[in-house]
């Protein structure tokens, strides 16, 4: 056996500060005390139901991720957030209406007495929202600091010993890194100064990561992922972990994409288009959010198919996105994807895919996972881009100079031997040769 990282204990109480109350928050909360009381099961949730097999198939050791890692259970979790309206958690699970009121109103207590605490937030970032619930102050640096207050106040309250923060935030407008994302430095006077190019997610990330508390971002807007953020996370010891979380269509081609590539087929076209009609959709009607969505999206084919390795098979591949705003589904989206494959002898052939998935549905235990995990890599002194949280993303944070991998089915082997190193067994690489001797 290796040495194993030393990592805190996973007891007290974690506060979990989400910044934005709406499908995604509230669905993963109510999901939380559900499971709490026994009501469902936490299914899609890597740390409450994946095993991880350990040693050699023939060992027989497949324990549970939970009890093989000391990850702090959902019954430690303290709830709290901002929104710019002002409505309860269990209002706001009702206006998403992605649970059953049958649910909710099992939890309904529970979920009351969180009330978002007025948010930071700037139309010019997110233009097709406004709501009353939202902070003034003279600097965007003022701002964080009243975040960084709140922050402190609930820890205080609840007498917390640890905090993890999520944006679960509308996504903002698209865009790119700016000098002012250079340094720690640049990004402090930007704040000082109300830059425009510091959105409202950057300002919560700066609150997070400069009060030592991991952030994860499930939104695909840049938040902590510029050079000020990463930096300011290695010095503070902190985690972080982005972007947009992958679920729906995007979860599929992952799953899908490389699988045609491992047997060598060809693809042409790839038109994914779906219908969604919760608050998401309607922000997302906007071309410049749309865009931010778009560009996370679009990625995912390039870096799985490789079309500079296999020019005959993926150069000339045409990959269209779309959302349609359409609100009587609901949360309940639906997907449809063509792909037009070709075959030996360049012979052409159709997959069609339909999903009726649930935004939502699909995103609670990824938000479940990333809270434990999280809270575990900041216990076992990880600091800066966890990369091998990007089994979650759609847009995976990764390293300068480094080309991120989408791929869901490395990226989980990544996530199973980052844990099996930090608990000293050997990593699992599947050569096997050993059986055969
Ligand atoms: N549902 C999914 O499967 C999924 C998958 C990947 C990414 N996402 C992303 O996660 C985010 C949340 O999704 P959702 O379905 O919950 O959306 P939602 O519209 O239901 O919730 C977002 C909430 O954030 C609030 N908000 C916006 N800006 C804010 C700010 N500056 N401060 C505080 N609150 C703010 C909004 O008022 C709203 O209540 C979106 O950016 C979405 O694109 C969702």
């Amino acid at each position: 056996m290796k040495n194993r990282v030393d990592i805190g204990p996973a007891d007290g109480r974690i506060g979990v500060l989400l910044v934005g109350l709406g499908a995604v928050s509230t669905t993963f909360i109510a999901g939380v005390h559900a499971i709490r009381r026994g009501i469902a099961p936490p299914i899609g949730s890597l740390t409450q139901m994946g095993t991880i097999r350990l040693g050699k198939r023939t060992e027989g050791r497949s324990p549970l991720i939970k009890d093989f890692v000391p990850l702090a259970s959902p019954d430690q979790l303290v709830f709290a957030g901002w929104d710019i309206f002002d409505d309860n958690c269990y209002e706001a699970a009702r206006t998403a209406g992605v649970l059953e009121h049958s649910v909710l109103a099992e939890v309904r207590p529970e979920l009351e007495a969180i009330r978002p605490w007025p948010a930071v937030f700037d139309r010019r970032y997110v233009k097709r929202l406004d709501g009353p619930n939202v902070k003034r102050g003279p600097t965007k640096r003022d701002l964080a600091d009243q975040v960084i207050g709140d922050i402190r106040r609930f820890k205080a309250e609840h007498r917390l010993d640890r905090l993890v923060m999520i944006w679960c935030g509308s996504t903002e407008v698209f865009m790119t890194e700016a000098e002012t994302h250079q340094t720690v430095e640049a990004l402090e006077g930007a704040l000082e100064e109300n830059d425009a190019s510091i959105p409202s997610s950057m300002v919560y990330a700066y609150a997070a990561i400069k009060e030592g508390i991991p952030y994860a971002n499930a939104a695909p807007n840049l938040s902590a992922d510029i050079p000020a953020l990463i930096e300011l996370a290695s010095r503070n010891d902190v985690p972080i972990a982005g972007k947009d979380l992958k679920t729906g269509q995007t979860l599929i081609k992952t799953i899908i994409a490389p699988g045609l590539k491992a047997r060598l087929l060809g693809v042409n076209g790839w038109y994914s288009t779906n219908i969604l009609g919760n608050r998401d959709g309607e922000v997302l009607d906007d071309p410049e959010s749309f865009k931010t969505k778009e560009e996370s999206k679009k990625s995912v084919l390039d870096y799985i198919l490789q079309p500079s390795l296999y020019p005959d098979l993926y150069g000339n591949i045409c990959h269209v996105v779309r959302i349609n705003y359409y609100p009587p589904r609901g949360d309940n989206k639906e997907g449809w994807d063509n792909i037009d494959l070709v075959g030996w002898l360049g012979y052409p052939m159709q997959l069609k895919i339909n999903f009726l998935c649930r935004d939502s549905i699909l995103a609670a235990p990824i938000v479940l996972d990333l809270v434990l995990f999280l809270d575990l890599a900041k216990r076992a002194g990880m600091s800066g881009i966890q990369e091998w949280l990007s089994f979650y993303f759609k847009s995976p944070m990764h390293a300068p100079g480094l080309y991120p991998e989408h791929d869901l089915f490395i990226q989980l082997m990544k996530l199973k031997n980052t844990l099996r190193f930090m608990r000293g067994e050997e990593l699992i690489t599947h050569l096997g040769l050993e059986y055969y001797d």
